[in-house]
């Protein structure tokens, strides 16, 4: 059938208006439609709208675009890899961009975690993780251990298994509890300034459902889609003696803190721990293309393996897709390349400075930073259509949800440019929410 060229999409108001009619943005309605802004391009960490005006990121693209855009470096990879194979299926057949990424995080990780499944999503990810852990008990002959345990507070990706384990409340996805596993929920980490935690509950949780719980899946140090919520390693700590002590496995999801933006290469470093199963994603490629990857330990392996199978069942189509391991092995190699922990601490150093002013506004609840992380709490939900518009008008991208106004800005970002971020934060806030 011919296509029917039946909207000329020739200028931006047309692209919007044909973008509100047909496509669903996230979380978004389809019949009331929140407005949308058209990107022309990206670069550094300016992104160029269509009507020329140009905006300082202060998302990378949803903490993946840790490099900016348009990087010379990354664009190459992708370039080159183009130029000898776009895609081939993971079936049967291998290839060098996969074998090197394995390579990269089996070197960049703990020494347990050898053995690497690239899936196609930070969400798919989690279901991957998901599956290894039930998989490792069921093997061993422990078939009632499917039973996740997590905190609240916490996000893990919108796919039936990843929503199930996100919190039950804020978690986005209460209407779909009824068709949903069900899951055991401690306490949000919580951490004292006399370095006591609120994990007791979590034990006892454990103590209670040891015989039904597979692992305990959480989010280190950083909690964010669910509340930008920030605890302390010593959690962590205790959360790892419990597991082992409990019998059930550590899942760490590292898709948002991993690769530097908690200040340290990945968040559990900080609580010299290492997780059964390490989901990564992200910032894996810089942003440049969807790839995730979950890791985990001979003893998992050797656990799924226990049965005489080891077959472990997932296995999506765009698997280890050489184009996004390409580019993640470049993002990866960059990222090392300069001295990334002191740009951290920059940034870290100049958001404490400059946020902190935010805290002396009425509206605001709270004002947290942690690595390349920014999180002005305010006490009301936002309206997020006006103040998105007002941070557009202001020049700088920042999508705040809920009652949190965040930054995670690309690594790049210069002093200028995140003085720029900031003070746009303050204005607005002080302008609209007071
Ligand atoms: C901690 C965490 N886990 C999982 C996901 C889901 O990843 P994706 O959106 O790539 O499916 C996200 C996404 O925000 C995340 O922050």
């Amino acid at each position: 059938m011919p296509l029917q060229n039946n909207t000329p999409l020739s200028n931006t108001d047309s692209l919007l208006a044909y973008d509100r009619e047909h496509i669903w943005h996230p979380y978004t309605s389809m019949t009331e439609p929140l407005p949308c802004y058209a990107v022309a391009s990206a670069q550094g960490v300016r992104i160029k709208l269509t009507d020329g005006r140009e905006l300082i990121d202060g998302m990378s693209s949803w903490w993946a675009a840790i490099h900016g855009y348009n990087h010379p470096v990354l664009n190459e990879a992708v370039e080159l890899q183009l130029k000898s194979m776009s895609h081939i299926m993971f079936g049967g057949l291998t290839h060098r961009p996969a074998v090197e990424l394995a390579q990269k995080l089996v070197d960049l990780t703990t020494e347990p975690l050898q053995h690497v499944f690239f899936a196609d999503s930070g969400s798919v990810s989690v279901e991957v993780a998901i599956k290894m852990a039930i998989q490792y008990w069921y093997a061993q002959g422990f078939k009632n251990k499917q039973k996740l345990l997590t905190v609240r507070g916490g996000y893990h990706g919108d796919t039936l298994g990843g929503m199930s384990v996100c919190d039950p409340v804020n978690g986005m996805h209460s209407m779909f509890r009824d068709i949903l596993p069900q899951h055991l929920f401690a306490p949000q980490p919580e951490c004292n300034a006399d370095g006591s935690t609120n994990i007791v509950e979590l034990e006892s949780l454990l103590n209670q459902n040891q015989d039904a719980i597979c692992a305990v899946i959480i989010e280190p140090v950083v909690q964010g889609a669910g509340g930008m919520h920030f605890y302390c390693a010593d959690y962590l700590q205790q959360l790892r003696v419990l597991c082992d002590r409990y019998q059930v496995l550590l899942i760490l999801d590292e898709i948002a803190t991993g690769f530097g933006r908690t200040g340290s290469l990945f968040a559990y470093e900080q609580a010299a721990i290492v997780p059964d199963i390490l989901c990564l994603g992200k910032a894996l490629t810089g942003g440049y293309m969807t790839l995730a990857a979950t890791m985990t330990s001979k003893k998992v392996v050797d656990g799924i393996s226990a049965d005489g199978s080891g077959v472990l069942m997932h296995g999506p189509t765009f698997m280890a897709n050489p184009l996004s391991c390409a580019v993640a092995n470049a993002s990866i190699e960059l990222l090392l390349s300069f001295n990334w922990q002191v740009n951290i601490k920059r940034i870290e150093q100049q958001l404490k400075e400059e946020l902190e002013p935010c805290r002396q506004l009425f509206a605001v609840a709270d004002v947290r930073i942690k690595g390349a992380i920014g999180v002005v709490e305010v006490k009301q939900p936002v309206n997020m259509q006006q103040l998105q518009a007002a941070f557009v008008e202001a020049g700088v991208w920042v999508r705040p949800f809920n009652k949190l106004v965040y930054i995670m800005p690309p690594y790049i970002i210069s002093t200028e440019e995140l003085t720029l971020l900031s003070s746009a934060i303050y204005m607005v806030l002080k302008k609209h929410l007071s």
